[in-house]
């Protein structure tokens, strides 16, 4: 087992191919009628194009959201990949973001969707009013072909400022997350950091 933390388990730890879908869809252990919580924590918070049953803000506990993970397929190309956020181990930290509950064939979508490193893994969330669910979420880790690791804010910010692919500009990745997270309430210095820094790169 390549890490544990609060919930979420990992048994990946060979080197993958960026391109997760079939890996995610064999690890599929839903029947067609099942329904299931996604917990969303990047673009799945803001870019809401599944259908869902019910969403509630929600938070994991034992992991950070960090812009580590490259993007080949949405805010860059393989030639230049963007920045997008993944799910780092920290045991001291609440990662907040949107739970949605989803019907078992929406998940080939969202495979789909996430497919540019990141596996479908079981976590536990809680959501506002302290009540808990088991649920899924998608995470990629430093075995991925596209997997970018850590860098820092600024260095991330100018990164993210020359990165753009078939989804759009690799900032409104980031600017349209700051924005979500605020009208959760939610505070998040690693995002609103490079959010700051962009915003002092666009004005120089
Ligand atoms: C997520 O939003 O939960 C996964 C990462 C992304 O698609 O941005």
């Amino acid at each position: 087992m390549a890490g544990q933390a609060d919930g979420v388990v990992l048994k990946i730890t060979v080197a993958m191919s960026h391109d997760t879908f079939a890996e995610n869809q064999r690890r599929c252990s839903l029947a067609d009628d099942d329904q299931a919580w996604l917990f969303g924590y990047g673009s799945l918070i803001y870019l809401v194009d599944f259908p869902y049953l019910d969403s509630r803000p929600a938070s994991i506990r034992g992991w950070s959201r960090r812009f580590w993970q490259g993007s080949h397929d949405h805010r860059g190309t393989p030639a230049h990949p963007g920045r997008v956020v993944t799910l780092i181990e920290d045991a001291e930290a609440v990662c907040g973001g949107v739970a949605f509950l989803v019907e078992a064939p929406v998940f080939r979508q969202l495979d789909q969707r996430e497919k540019n490193g990141y596996l479908r893994v079981e976590t536990e969330m809680t959501f506002a009013d302290g009540s808990q669910a088991s649920g899924l979420t998608y995470l990629a880790t430093p075995e991925n072909e596209a997997w970018l690791g850590p860098a820092s804010e600024l260095e991330i910010a100018r990164h993210i400022c020359g990165a753009r692919g078939p989804s759009g500009e690799n900032t409104d990745y980031l600017l349209d997350l700051a924005h979500s997270l605020r009208a959760l309430e939610l505070d998040d210095p690693h995002v609103f950091a490079i959010e700051a820094h962009i915003r002092d790169l666009q004005r120089a």
